[in-house]
C-alpha cells in the first residue's frame, strides 16, 4: 500500500479494515477508531484524494491507492496544512478525538465544492461527529481553510 506518500508492504488477513491496518499494522494511530461502524467519522482518511471512512473499507481493497492520513498533512519542513492551522487559531477542538477525522474529512469538502457557504459546510461535514462540541469553531476554522487553500 502507499501511505502518505512510502510504500509498506503487509501481509494481512482479507478481513483486516485499512483503519486497523493502518493504526496496528503500519503504526499511524492519528486516524481515530470511534464507532468502527461508519457512524462518527472519527476514522476518515483520503483515498486517491477523497474522503473515505477507513473503518468500513478493507486494507486489501486500497492496493494500488494512494492513502493520505493526516500524518502525511505536512510538508516535509514540518510546516502544518492550512486545515491544521486554522484549526490551532479557531480552537477547534476540545479533547481532540475527532479533530484528525474532522480535518482530513475538511479537506475532502472543499476538494469537493462543498465548502461555499456555512450552511453547506454543516451539511457536508455532518458525517463528522464532535462529541465535544466544537462545531461552530470547526465551521470557522475550515472558511478560513479555504481561503486560504484557494489562495494557494
Ligand atoms: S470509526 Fe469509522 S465512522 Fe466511526
Ligand atoms: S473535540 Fe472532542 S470529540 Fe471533537
Amino acid at each position: 500500500m502507499r501511505i502518505n506518500g512510502q510504500v509498506y508492504n503487509l501481509g494481512l488477513d482479507n478481513r483486516t479494515s485499512l483503519l486497523d491496518a493502518l493504526r496496528d499494522h503500519v503504526g499511524l494511530t492519528g486516524t481515530k477508531k470511534g464507532c468502527d461502524h461508519g457512524q462518527c467519522g472519527a476514522c476518515t482518511v483520503l483515498i486517491d484524494g477523497k474522503r473515505v471512512l477507513s473503518c468500513l473499507s478493507f486494507a486489501v481493497m486500497n492496493e494500488g491507492r494512494e492513502v493520505t492520513t493526516v500524518e502525511g498533512l505536512a510538508s516535509a519542513d514540518d510546516s502544518l496544512h492550512p486545515m491544521q492551522q486554522a484549526f490551532i487559531d479557531n480552537d477547534a477542538f476540545q479533547c481532540g478525538y475527532c479533530t484528525p477525522g474532522q480535518i482530513m474529512s475538511a479537506i475532502g469538502c472543499i476538494s469537493e465544492g462543498h465548502a461555499g457557504s456555512e450552511d453547506d459546510i454543516r451539511e457536508y461535514m455532518s458525517g463528522n461527529l464532535c462529541r465535544c462540541a466544537a462545531y461552530p469553531n470547526i465551521v470557522a476554522a475550515i472558511l478560513q481553510a479555504r481561503d486560504e487553500m484557494r489562495r494557494a
